[in-house]
């Protein structure tokens, strides 16, 4: 079904299937598989520690306004033409330096891993920020499962690339596929998640289904959607933003009100949704993520290591 912003879950959900899911709700710490089958959403998952309880951002704002370039370079071309990527069936090859690499079909890859619900902000390298309520799993948990090898250091990331499915990969706006990295104690860091849900539904294709990371602590470019490789290395991989301009987007990409992009202030952010004349929101370091994450980044000058 082509993804629809101006609709809400209870308009495109037939009215038994959503009661029943409501019901399920109520069930101690069920969790329950939709769709395909799959785990991909938890009805009932647990509230986080991480969560934040900031007013969350619809779903037709954080699914009706996105940035996937894969689909076109408008906020709303996601919503528009990102309906025609098959995400079923879906596989992850995991490969590099792990004791138990393979080509995991996306069950199998979400199998074993507890699913929560973690509300966090967004912050774009655009200045505008969201809420989200993600369904999702700690990335660490899958590590630990595939055995991450003592000489990797970082972990890279690759996006899906099927021209014939994705309109905006036809032109080079930037190079294809889209990949990104991380370093392993932030892939490590239990903030990090691999996203499989939204408000308790399986992830919409605008937002990276079926499978995409969520890292909250930096700007929204790091979370990469649609993930179809994870790599493990032994050097700093090539991330897709950093490779367009370094002098603009750093590896890191930590959210720091205190470093500017050359081209505008990040001392601020607009919420999306907020309306036209509402007040900027002062911008946090590492969004706001600092107690878990800043020692992370202990002895590196930021400013350099942007
Ligand atoms: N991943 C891929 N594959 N392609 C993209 O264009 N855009 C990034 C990131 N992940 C992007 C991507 C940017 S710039 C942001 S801000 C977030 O996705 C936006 O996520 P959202 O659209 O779900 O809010």
């Amino acid at each position: 079904m082509r993804f629809r912003p101006d609709l809400g879950w209870a308009d495109v959900t037939p009215r038994a299937d959503f009661i029943n899911r409501r019901q399920l709700m109520s069930g101690a710490a069920a969790l329950a598989g939709i769709g395909l089958g799959l785990p991909a959403a938890a009805l009932d998952a647990a509230p986080s520690r991480y969560s934040t309880d900031e007013e969350k951002n619809t779903l037709e704002q954080i699914s009706g306004y996105c940035n996937f370039y894969e689909f076109g370079t408008g906020k709303e071309d996601p919503a528009r033409n990102a309906g025609q990527m098959t995400t079923d069936p879906w596989s992850v090859k995991i490969d590099g330096l792990v004791e138990k690499p393979g080509t995991y079909d996306l069950a199998d890859l979400v199998k074993g891993q507890p699913l929560e619900e973690r509300i966090y902000r967004l912050r774009c390298v655009e200045a505008w920020s969201m809420v989200v309520p993600w369904i999702g799993f700690q990335l660490s948990g899958l590590l630990d499962r595939v055995g991450v090898k003592p000489s990797a250091k970082y972990v890279a990331f690759e996006t899906l690339y099927r021209p014939d499915e994705m309109p905006g990969t036809r032109r080079p706006v930037i190079p294809w596929p889209y990949v990104e990295g991380l370093r392993l104690d932030e892939a490590m860091n239990p903030l990090t998640i691999l996203a499989t849900g939204l408000y308790g539904e399986e992830l919409p294709n605008p937002n990276g289904a079926p499978v995409r990371l969520v890292v909250p602590w930096k700007y929204g470019f790091k979370s990469i959607k649609s993930i179809v490789r994870i790599t493990l290395v032994d050097e700093q991989p090539p991330a897709t933003w950093n490779i367009v301009n370094p002098r603009e987007y750093g590896f890191y990409s930590n959210v720091n009100p205190e470093v500017d992009h050359p081209r505008w202030s990040q001392a601020s952010e607009r919420r999306v949704g907020g309306g036209f004349f509402a007040a900027k929101i002062p911008t946090q370091k590492f969004n706001g993520y600092g107690e878990y994450v800043a020692g992370l980044y202990d002895g590196m000058d930021l400013t350099k290591h942007f």
